[in-house]
């Protein structure tokens, strides 16, 4: 019995010790997991904090970097300097001062540090990917390419778009001033035109006369010699000059007419003689549109004058009417070829020229004008149809030019009356012409055509510059005098001084040519 009790106890005993070591492995193993847990739950929270940081410090950069371009654009609009610290430079402090302070320490910089080596290892890994998969390189090539092709097109396109807004509205930079107008302009004269036409041949049709005096009456058609001779009314020249002159109008406007080419133009001789006058009228004459341009613009644009040439070629072409180049100026670089103190540039420039004018043109008539005729090159020379010299005026023609010029400006008003109709006749001219040009000064009596015509023995050698220059001091001479009268001694006492200034010019060039 007692042995049985025993094996009894000794049985609940294990049976205790066995439940006890169950608990405790079920608890071993519990706290074993919870440890497990733990540590991945460590983990995940080094993780975030790791990428927050990386966030943070990329969200830093960017807010920097804004706040850079900001200040610079701040300073660029308000024109102060970006490390003026009266500017903006205290700024920067401020926004270093508010990043995260965790960003100082040393477990910061470790995970600054790890952050970058992520970013890189990305890189790299990405970089890797792309060269080892050769459909992906591929790819981004093309993009790369399709990038480029774009970018050179619209470049392209833009050049090309302003090269034919300029052939058709905009004028070529060489071209100093044009009586051409822009496309829309041209258009609405033509609609203009067209509209006054109709209505005039209406008007003949239903005979009603009662519109003449209205504007729209039938013009009297003028012949074309009597046309030049109205345009050059005011350009005084040698007779056999002047005829020529006015034959070549003539000829122009009927080239244009009926369609034949152009001939071209060479005006030579001393300065002030007209030349320049000369080009103009025949331009307004012809009904051509005229193009003034100087030969001294073509070298300062060094290479570039061969392709301003050209388009100013293509921009002549297009003209409808029909263009008349004036190149004033023409030895400064239509010069010889062979002179040694060419540019390259201007000699590629001047081969331009001939090589868009080698055969006779229905769309260019090129009229150059020169000092130095002598020194343009053979084939320009060749290319020119007629040569015309303007000399210095003859006697006879410097009294003509100075009853015109003093009429212009002593003795008209700025409408065009003439206010000295009576001069000679009436002394003190004044009151009724005032708002003229020569408001304010009166003709004396001893002044009359006689007087001053006489003066042309006195200024002879004048060139027809020097005359109108000679008037104009006289014009001066007499606002500067207190009671604004031209006077005979006025007009004597400036015309003996600019006849002594013209001397002492010519001396100067006499020593300058020896
Ligand atoms: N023959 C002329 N008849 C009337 N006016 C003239 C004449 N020559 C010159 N003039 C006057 O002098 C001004 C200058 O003339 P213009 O410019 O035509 O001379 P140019 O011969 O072209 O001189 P340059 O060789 O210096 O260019 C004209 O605007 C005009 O007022
Ligand atoms: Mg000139």
């Amino acid at each position: 019995m007692d042995l049985e009790q025993e094996m009894e106890a000794q049985k609940r005993q294990m049976d205790i010790e066995r439940v006890q070591a169950e608990v405790e492995a079920k608890f071993a193993a519990e706290q074993q997991n919870e440890d497990v847990m733990l540590r991945k739950i460590q983990a995940q929270v080094i993780n975030t904090k790791t990428y927050a940081f990386i966030l943070g410090l990329a969200k830093d950069t960017w807010c920097r970097c804004l706040f850079l371009l900001n200040r610079r654009l701040a300073c660029t609009l308000l024109g102060r300097n970006p490390v003026d610290s009266n500017g903006f430079g205290n700024m920067r402090t401020e926004v270093t001062s508010s990043l995260p302070s965790e960003s100082l320490g040393e477990e910061d910089r470790r995970r600054t540090q790890e952050a970058i080596n992520t970013v890189l290892a990305h890189l790299a890994s990405a970089v890797y990917g792309l060269v080892s998969d050769p459909r992906r390189a591929l790819t981004l090539t093309s993009w790369l390419l399709g990038l480029l092709a774009g970018y050179m097109v619209l470049k392209e396109g833009t050049l090309l778009l302003r090269q034919l807004l300029e052939t058709y509205l905009g004028k070529p930079s060489l071209v100093r001033e044009t009586s051409r107008v822009g496309t829309l302009r041209s258009t609405n004269h033509r609609l203009l035109h067209a509209a006054k036409c109709l209505v005039r041949f209406i008007c003949e049709k239903a005979g009603k006369a009662s519109l003449e005096g209205e504007g729209w009456s039938p013009k009297r058609t003028r012949s074309g010699r009597e046309e030049a001779v109205n345009a050059f009314r005011d350009v005084v020249l040698a007779p056999d000059l002047k005829e020529q002159v006015l034959s070549l109008a003539v000829a122009t406007r009927n080239s244009k007419r009926n369609g034949a080419p152009y001939r071209h133009l060479l005006l030579y001789g001393p300065p002030g003689t007209g030349k320049t006058m000369v080009a103009k009228r025949l331009a307004a004459c012809s009904g051509m549109d005229c193009a003034v341009m100087s030969g001294g613009d073509v070298a300062p644009l060094g290479k570039n004058a061969v392709t301003e040439l050209h388009s100013l070629f293509r921009w002549a072409a297009k003209s409808p009417r029909g263009l008349l180049l004036f190149i004033d100026e023409a030895e400064a670089f239509l010069g010889k070829r062979s002179r040694p103190d060419m540019s390259e540039g201007t000699r590629n420039a001047l081969n331009a020229l001939l090589y868009n004018t080698g055969s006779a043109s229905r769309r260019l008539m090129m009229v150059l004008a020169t000092n130095r005729a002598e020194d343009l090159d053979e084939a320009v020379l060749d290319r020119m149809d007629d040569s015309l010299l303007f000399p210095i005026p003859d006697r006879k023609s410097r009294a003509q030019l100075l009853v015109q010029y003093f009429h212009k400006y002593c003795a008209t008003g700025k409408d065009g009356r003439s206010i000295g109709a009576g001069w000679g006749l009436s002394s003190k001219i004044s009151g009724w012409w005032r708002g003229s040009s020569a408001e304010g000064l009166t003709i004396d009596v001893g002044v009359d055509e006689r007087l001053v015509k006489g003066l042309a023995e006195e200024v002879q050698g004048f060139s027809g510059r020097e005359v109108e220059k000679l008037m104009l001091g006289v014009q001066s001479c007499a606002y500067g005098s207190e009671d604004g009268v031209v006077t005979a001694d006025m007009i004597k006492r400036v015309a003996t001084q600019k006849a002594k200034e013209h001397g002492a010019k010519v001396k100067m060039r006499a020593a300058t040519e020896h």
